[in-house]
């Protein structure tokens, strides 16, 4: 089944007419660089066979195949994306897997019409883009059962994130920020870094036992230099300011790929780019 992710909010219909094309280019850093994160939760995590278990923003399913190994073939996992571009690549992986127990199904998250029939709803940085945050983990309430639990891993704040923070500060030094009307893809990657406030989101929407836990470690930002420049320019905090200068952006990009090129060497590690990163690991329980 794939539902269209359909009537678009604004952010949605960013993710699949700008976002998509540039995710698609650099899924080695997205899917695998940035995989630390994710790694140590899925190996150590308990999960029982037969589990049902939905996977939020779950790009190109890698996480949502790792879950539908350890729930057996009587358990089940939803992976929902509102790119389909992503999932047809997520349904194919699976699929060549001889993974049975996994679907991928285009949707909003923040409006899919889940039944109470999940244990567990699992998200590695799918959680920080929706239009409305409270309404969308109210949904994801709505999915789980009694007592289910929700784990989602977020940014910690650009302190803890020299992948982002150090190429974003030299891109500021020659382009104006974002204009009030620039397009995005919702709140944003570092949206959910300020626990106080994702605890009162969690609260408000019905979760309790809510839990932050600290993953630091390195992320592979680019597979040599020229790849990370190219990365940096395109996505993320950087890559929307250069995005959003148009014009400006490409006049200067010669200096300011000259100057990322000095502030990125000193992270060259084995030709790659390895920067420190920090994130959250956010546990809630729908009450019993
Ligand atoms: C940073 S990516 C993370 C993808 C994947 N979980 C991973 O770690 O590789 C964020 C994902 O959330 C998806 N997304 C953003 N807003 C969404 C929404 N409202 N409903 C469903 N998916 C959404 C995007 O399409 C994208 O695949």
């Amino acid at each position: 089944m794939t539902l269209a992710a359909d009537p678009q909010t604004e952010f949605v219909a960013f993710w699949n007419d700008t976002l998509a094309a540039k995710f698609e280019r650099y899924r080695e850093i997205l899917m695998n660089g940035l995989s630390h994160h994710s790694e140590l939760w899925l190996r150590e995590v308990q999960i029982a066979p037969g589990s049902r278990i939905v996977d939020v923003g779950c790009g190109w399913g890698d996480t949502a195949r790792a879950l539908a190994r350890k729930t057996g073939p009587e358990g089940h996992v939803l992976g929902l994306d509102c790119v389909d571009q992503f999932l047809r690549t997520a349904r194919a992986d699976a699929e060549a897997e001889g993974l049975g127990n996994v679907a991928f199904v285009a949707a909003d998250v923040q409006s899919y019409p889940f039944d109470a029939s999940y244990d567990l709803c699992f998200s590695r940085f799918g959680m920080m883009f929706f239009e409305n945050p409270v309404a969308a983990m109210r949904n994801v309430l709505r999915a789980l059962k009694p007592g289910g639990e929700l784990v989602f891993i977020v940014w910690r704040g650009k302190a803890e994130n020299a992948w982002a923070r150090v190429p974003e500060a030299v891109v500021q030094d020659f382009l104006p920020p974002p204009g009030e009307d620039a397009r995005t893809c919702g709140p944003g990657p570092f949206s959910m870094a300020e626990p106080e406030v994702v605890r009162k989101q969690l609260e408000i929407a019905g979760f309790e036992d809510i839990r932050f836990d600290a993953t630091d470690g390195p992320v592979t930002v680019g597979e040599s230099i020229r790849n990370a420049i190219d990365f940096q320019l395109a996505m993320g905090p950087a890559g929307e300011v250069f995005r959003e200068a148009g014009a400006l952006a490409e006049e200067r990009r010669a200096e300011i790929e000259a100057v990322l090129r000095e502030a990125l060497a000193p992270y060259l590690k084995g030709g790659r780019i390895v920067m420190p990163s920090g994130s959250w690991r956010v546990s809630a329980r729908k009450p019993a």
